[in-house]
């Protein structure tokens, strides 16, 4: 199950991204917006990243204007790697590398052809685990307060 989400600058964006998932049959809950009425990026974030928190979703998706503040927002939610990303290359990786949970892209900086295939490729991408996981234990232990150095 993906979570996804969006403020009013990403709700188009989000649209476009729940008929991909309806063609692919991908299972999602849309934790809103429901319109393009005005609509705080941070409420969309922290409902959807809570739902991965928890186990209910395996993933996230998340749209905004810029793709930027939703991402700030989704991080701040423990567990959570989110990644803002505008290319395929990133989107594969922060997968690969960094066992990202959430994507986060920009309506205002890509188009929904692109931002499709970024979700695909997010989606389909395993951990590579190994030297990455050393790593990604070490992000999270910065959000569990501990000292690196
Ligand atoms: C909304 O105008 C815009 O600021 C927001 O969608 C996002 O781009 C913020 O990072």
């Amino acid at each position: 199950m993906i979570a996804i989400g969006s403020d009013h600058a990403g709700f188009p964006l989000k649209e476009e991204i729940k008929k991909y998932l309806d063609e692919a049959k991908i299972e999602y809950i849309d934790v809103g917006c429901y319109t393009p009425e005005r609509f705080d990026y941070a409420i969309s974030a922290q409902k959807a990243c809570d739902k991965v928190a928890a186990g209910e979703c395996d993933k996230a998706i998340l749209c905004c204007g810029t793709g930027v503040g939703i991402s700030m927002a989704a991080n701040k939610v423990k567990g959570i790697r989110a990644c803002c990303c505008s290319d395929y290359f990133s989107a594969k990786y922060t997968r690969a590398h960094n066992d990202a949970n959430v994507l986060c892209m920009g309506d205002r900086v890509i188009g929904a052809g692109l931002a499709c295939e970024l979700v695909e490729v997010f989606l389909n991408t395993e951990f590579e685990g190994g030297r990455h996981a050393t790593r990604v234990d070490q992000i999270m232990a910065i959000e569990n307060g501990e000292k690196l150095y």
